[in-house]
């Protein structure tokens, strides 16, 4: 018995500039990163894996893999590196890039915003400066016309919860912050940028199709009997989850503390819904953590860990936040999933197991479709630097060798047969 996919299902991995590219000297990340103690082990993305320079050597893996689609970003720092002076060259590399990918058979989906900002951008306020939205809207009108025959599948932001969250709450992103008030005043600039640029989008291409890609995990409660419990999941799941989702459908933005912010603008700009998924949350009501809106993360005894415990194992996660998603009527697209797995001992039944679920989803009615591998090969992972390795393809970033794991055979014969095997 195989389990087949539907015919046209997008098959693709996926990247973002700032982990891939290299020497991105204009964005926020590049003073970030060289900040003492900011990035484990004081990694730096340096060359990462070389995509300013090489990408085609990676679009060769990937239709090598059999992929028909590839997400990827661009850095709005390269394209602006100083207010309102274009970088014309950078231009030409990214539609360089862009048809190369065309040229192998793939399609392109493009995010706009995947964490990073100008250090221009930055030094105004970043997502708490008036002009962002504005400015962020001029850039992706300028880059959707400049590249408008190759593209026309459309992230605007990345996983705009998670980032502000660490931005503003943890103090682990830039700026480094930890005020609620500030948290709440990004939120709702991110949705105003959104929708900014959904139209921005549309009025240069009236077909393409926008998106957002969320990092959904399913929030339970770490004691189902314990009301607290069940009380602070509830709460963490609407904030984490739907929260930015349910202001593109309804104009509200409910924020944190259960305040509501009109966000008119927002409504009816989202054509598809992008699921980043990697795990889920179990969460216990704990008094001695205040700072933490009382949360304390909690794991099943018996739970299958990735690489330096980031995260628990767990494909049912994917078919449960599949199911919730389709609340918005609207195509899905597993837009990330995959897990730190340098030895890639688990790599290939997360991939299988996570599959079947997707297949499962798409019999229970869920229109998912597409997925799209995070990652092609090891890349710079933020704040854990070069410790956690995401990759199908190993990568020495000195070298730049790359060396394939067993997933990525595996991964390509599922590309390759539209089934897994
Ligand atoms: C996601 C991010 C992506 C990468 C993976 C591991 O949350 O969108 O850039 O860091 O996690």
């Amino acid at each position: 018995m195989h389990t087949r996919f539907p015919d046209g299902f997008r098959w693709g991995t996926a990247t973002s500039a700032y982990q891939v590219e290299g020497n991105n000297t204009a964005s926020d990340w590049w003073l970030w990163e060289h900040e003492p103690g900011r990035i484990r082990n004081g990694d730096r993305s340096s060359l990462a894996c070389d995509w300013w320079r090489h990408a085609e050597r990676d679009f060769d893996l990937m239709s090598a893999m059999h992929q028909n689609a590839a997400r990827l970003s661009v850095e709005w720092s390269r394209l602006e590196p100083h207010p309102g002076r274009w970088d014309e060259a950078a231009e030409g590399r990214y539609r360089e890039m862009l048809r190369g990918l065309r040229d192998r058979g793939i399609e392109p989906l493009v995010t706009l915003n995947h964490f990073t900002l100008p250090q221009w951008v930055a030094d105004r306020g970043g997502w708490l400066w008036d002009g962002i939205i504005a400015a962020f809207a001029a850039f992706t009108s300028r880059f959707v016309r400049a590249t408008a025959p190759l593209v026309d599948f459309w992230i605007t932001v990345n996983e705009p919860v998670g980032l502000l969250i660490s931005a503003y709450i943890l103090g682990q992103f830039p700026p480094g912050r930890t005020n609620p008030v500030a948290l709440v005043r990004a939120l709702r600039a991110s949705v105003r940028a959104h929708a900014a640029a959904y139209r921005a989008i549309h009025d240069a291409q009236p077909a393409a199709r926008v998106g957002v890609a969320a990092y959904l995990r399913p929030v339970q409660p770490a004691e189902p009997r314990s009301p607290l419990d069940r009380w602070l999941a509830a709460r963490l799941d609407h904030v984490i989850n739907w929260m930015y989702l349910d202001a593109l459908k309804t104009g509200r933005l409910v924020g944190p503390s259960g305040l509501r912010m009109r966000v008119p603008e927002a409504v009816g700009t989202l054509d598809f819904v992008g699921v980043n998924y990697y795990t889920r949350t179990r969460i216990a009501f704990d008094l001695r953590r205040p700072g933490n809106l009382f949360a304390r993360a909690d794991r099943p005894y018996d739970a299958e860990m990735s690489d330096a415990d980031y995260g628990e194992v767990f494909p049912d996660g994917l078919l449960t936040v599949l199911r919730e998603a389709r609340r918005y009527g609207l195509p899905l697209y597993v837009t990330e999933n995959g897990l730190p797995d340098a030895d890639d001992d688990l790599r290939p039944r997360f991939i299988t197991e996570h599959l079947l679920r997707i297949a499962r989803a798409i019999e229970d009615g869920c229109p998912v479709r597409g997925y799209y591998h995070w990652s092609l090969v090891d890349n710079f992972e933020w704040t854990d630097g070069w410790s956690l390795r995401f990759g199908l393809y190993a990568l020495d970033p000195v070298t730049q060798v790359r060396t394939p794991r067993p997933s990525a055979g595996l991964y390509g014969e599922i590309c390759r047969r539209n089934a897994l095997p």
